[in-house]
């Protein structure tokens, strides 16, 4: 790989013992791929787990004396306000070393996993290093950014050192369609979006164009078919004509690059992803959780609709990000859920056993199949349904 000057001394250890560090991986990374150079990046965003190997990795980058030449967003790990009776003297230590962590490493602690809406919005073509199922790849398809899948490690990395190796997603000729998928199914809302999502077994392997789908779909159907992409496969990327922004003002440019296999998916397939996913037999049910990825503005108005003049009877925990937690705030909103049984959860993810691991044994509901995905890792059921039948259920306390 043919580095510049400054990338030759920064890995020389020039610039100080970290920055060699975090270059001596961005360069193992970029042989692994046969890339053959270091490109700049303008943005960064790190998918922190605040797991012990997480903060482990990062600590050895900050012991090191490295700092961020692109200061990364982060991801939410979990809040030492909200869970503060929950958690362990261990947990505790764990989140707070994050924060020392990551601070001094010079991150945005913005502890939110959908920093492409408002936090760390990059714009067509900008080459990033964003980690995080959902994060990378609406970036590339929504937005037409340019991001590889990077792990919270390389993203770290690529933040320090603010390179990235250039291969995969970062050259235009890796990223045309070459899975062809005909959407011959009702799409009614942000569901269908993320159970097509989950067809990912029968979509297989590459970069899908998903054909017949409305003209307009909205960001929180885009960002449930992104993520849900990601937890039935492995997806970098996707297109659909004339609303990804790849193809977006070019509908038709996908054809000039011939699909390898052409798929179908109607509304029974549908129905049977679903099923397989989260098959029935729930009864009783004792909460719902929203917000994985974090529930934008939009989605916590409905759940605040939805709720109408009845209050839940189990509770409902929403997480977002700290900046809508805040808007919610201020427009009254996060009084009025509380008031119904929903409460907004800020800075905190799903998958965080110290936080959740209470509800094990205990079966909840969510609209999220990859919370659910996630969740039941640490023991926790929960069935996936819409977010009309989730707050029904609430409701009753029950499956009905
Ligand atoms: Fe976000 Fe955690 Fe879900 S990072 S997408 S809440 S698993």
């Amino acid at each position: 790989m043919k580095l510049t000057d400054h990338q030759q001394k920064m890995l020389d250890g020039a610039y100080g013992k970290g920055k060699a560090m975090a270059m001596q991986i961005q360069t193992g990374i970029g042989k692994c791929f046969d890339a053959p150079r270091l490109v700049p990046i303008t943005r960064a965003h790190v998918s922190l787990s605040a797991q012990v190997g997480d903060v482990w990795f990062a600590g050895r980058l900050f012991e090191a004396g490295a700092t961020c030449e692109v200061a990364p967003t982060v991801n939410p790990g979990y809040s030492l306000a909200r869970f503060q009776d929950a958690l362990t003297p261990d947990a505790i230590e764990n989140m707070r070393n994050t924060h020392r962590i990551y601070q001094g490493l010079g991150a945005r602690l913005t502890y939110s996993c959908t920093p492409y809406l408002a936090d760390n919005v990059p714009a067509f073509g900008e080459i990033v290093a964003f980690s995080e199922t959902s994060v990378t790849i609406y970036a590339n398809s929504v937005l037409g950014a340019r991001t590889n899948r990077e792990s919270a490690a390389s993203a770290l990395c690529a933040a320090v050192t603010g390179f990235v190796p250039e291969y995969g997603m970062l050259l235009t000729e890796n990223r045309f369609a070459n899975v062809a998928v005909e959407v011959k199914a009702n799409m009614r809302g942000d569901f269908s979006y993320a159970v097509l999502g989950l067809a990912g077994k029968r979509i297989g392997k590459g970069i899908p164009v998903f054909l017949g789908l409305p003209d307009s779909i909205g960001t929180e159907s885009l960002m449930a078919l992104g993520t849900e992409l990601n937890v039935s496969g492995n997806y970098d990327l996707f297109h659909i004509p004339g609303v990804t922004a790849d193809i977006r003002n070019d509908p038709e440019s996908f054809q000039r690059h011939e699909p390898q296999r052409v798929v179908t998916i109607t509304d029974q397939d549908l129905e049977e992803v679903l099923e397989e996913f989260s098959p029935g037999g729930f009864g009783e049910i004792h909460y719902c959780i929203l917000g994985c990825p974090h529930y934008t503005y939009q989605q916590i108005e409905t759940v605040r609709r939805l709720l109408g003049a009845t209050p839940s009877k189990v509770p409902i925990h929403i997480m977002t990000s700290a900046t809508i937690k805040a808007q919610a705030k201020g427009s009254g909103l996060e009084d009025a859920l509380l008031d119904l049984g929903a409460e907004l959860i800020a800075d905190t993810c799903v998958d965080e056993a110290c936080c959740w691991g209470y509800l094990a044994g205990k079966p909840g509901v969510t609209d999220s199949p990859k919370g659910a995905y996630y969740m039941g890792t640490s023991g926790i059921k929960m069935a996936v349904r819409d977010i009309e039948t989730c707050i029904r259920w609430a409701q009753k306390g029950r499956v009905c």
